[in-house]
């Protein structure tokens, strides 16, 4: 017999929370327990606007019916259908939806759970799609600093944020970086920055001192969003493309902010002009309701694959979960209402007034950089001397109380609320952000 004590309801101990201040969030909790549209609804009934889209993936905000009535037939209909050997229409009709969407040339779709294994699968299909042409030497990664791609080995191995990566251990052998995109000069540019496309020009360094021939791939977020919205200067992601296509190495565009007309297009592949060799994804492909992520390939690398006996395995890879069917179904009605509602456009639409009202708060207290693209945009704060992130937090748990969802990432407040925004909520946000920003110390 246990003689563990059963834990009271709502007892906060067991639930060891995920990229979280456990100690403080225990001390004092904010819960949510409804949503809808614009809001969250907290325990103790206030009203909060999401300037989020939750974690950067209700794009269609909350509670939309069409979503809410799939996922509900779906569980009575076709719970789940093993994933191995086996197939459920939904996954083969949202993988054609989103080839639909998604930029020319890229013609087929690898499921996974989460964008932290989208990354996963991708930085593993590059590696075998060299070996399976016979070209077995390109195993090497390189990755970017400050990028994130979510918290698996691969991921943090080729991502750039060192508080990720330094608990770690050793990581993945073989991986190199690339610098930064951000560059004090560009500090409040609205939109993509003038300065930096010749930070592309350290991947001709970093190729010529490992050989183009050990190389597998190239992952990028094209428009970096955890690390604080890095928006990619002009001209920079073009010459990634025109060097790793040189060089025969895959470009792989982490597309999980990006994806599902977070930058005002479907992708961020589209908006920038340049297209990968795949693209990852998540988040808004589900409008972040069931979780699912996916890896977008061109035909030359799923046909890479597809040689040797028709009964054996091309792809030894894959998840139990890897196209679930409430996922498809979720999926499904997500790309119907971003349709129906023309959100991608509408992201695109709001864009100007969206920049005007963040940089309006040029000039508020502690403010050193103010950048945006799409609907997303960042505030970048001057750190506490002796305790970064103590600003920044602060302004997140006022921002709570004052009835509005804002994000931080060191001292920067991202804010990426969902595409169905009114100007009058963007005035809200705005404002109330001003006001938490003016009282900080
Ligand atoms: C670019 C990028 N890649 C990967 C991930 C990881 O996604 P997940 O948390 O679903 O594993 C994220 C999450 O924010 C992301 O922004």
């Amino acid at each position: 017999m246990s003689n563990r004590t059963t834990p009271a309801p709502n007892d906060l101990r067991a639930f060891w929370m995920p990229f979280t201040a456990n100690r403080q969030f225990k001390k004092s909790p904010r819960m949510f327990v409804a949503a809808e549209g614009m809001h969250y609804t907290t325990v103790d009934g206030r009203q909060v606007l999401d300037g989020t889209a939750g974690l950067w993936c209700c794009n269609a905000g909350h509670k939309r019916p069409k979503i809410v009535e799939a996922i509900q037939s779906q569980a009575a209909e076709l719970d789940y259908a093993p994933a191995f050997q086996m197939g459920h229409p939904k996954a083969f009709e949202l993988a054609n939806r989103v080839i639909d969407i998604a930029p020319e040339g890229m013609e087929h779709v690898f499921y996974a759970n989460s964008g932290s294994e989208a990354v996963e699968s991708a930085l593993k299909i590059a590696i075998a799609y060299h070996r399976a042409r016979g070209d077995a030497g390109r195993t090497r990664l390189i990755g970017r600093e400050r990028g994130y791609h979510g918290v698996n080995f691969g991921g943090i191995s080729v991502g750039g944020i060192v508080a990720n990566r330094k608990h770690f251990g050793s990581l993945l052998n073989g991986v190199d970086h690339m610098p930064h995109t951000h560059l004090p000069e560009n500090a409040f540019s609205k939109g993509q920055p003038e300065h930096g496309a010749h930070l592309a020009d350290e991947l001709e360094r970093i190729v010529a001192l490992h050989d183009p021939s050990t190389i597998a791939a190239v992952i990028v977020e094209p428009m970096a969003g955890s690390t604080g919205v890095l928006i990619p200067p002009k001209g920079y992601l073009q010459k990634l493309r025109e060097i790793t296509r040189r060089h025969g190495i895959l470009l792989i565009f982490d597309e999980v902010i990006t994806g599902f007309g977070r930058v005002g297009a479907a992708f961020g592949s589209q908006r920038y002009g340049v297209v990968p060799d795949m693209i990852t994804c998540a988040k808004g492909l589900t409008n972040g309701v069931i979780p699912m992520g996916a890896v977008i390939a061109t035909a030359d690398i799923h046909d890479a694959f597809m040689t040797g006996p028709e009964n054996m395995i091309e792809l030894f890879h894959g998840y139990t979960y890897s196209g679930n069917p409430m996922a498809c179904a979720a999926g499904l009605a997500t790309l119907e209402t971003y349709s129906e509602e023309g959100l991608f456009q509408r992201a695109s639409d709001l864009g100007d007034y969206w920049q005007e009202a963040l940089h309006a708060l040029k000039g508020l207290p502690h403010m050193i950089d103010i950048r945006n693209d799409g609907l997303i945009g960042a505030v970048e704060l001057e750190p506490i001397e002796g305790a970064p992130t103590k600003r920044a937090f602060q302004a997140f748990l006022d921002a709570y109380e004052a009835g509005i969802l804002i994000r931080t990432t060191g001292d920067i407040i991202a804010l990426s609320p969902p595409l169905i925004i009114e100007k009058a909520q963007i005035d809200e946000l705005i404002g109330k952000l001003a006001d938490v920003l003016r009282k900080l110390a």
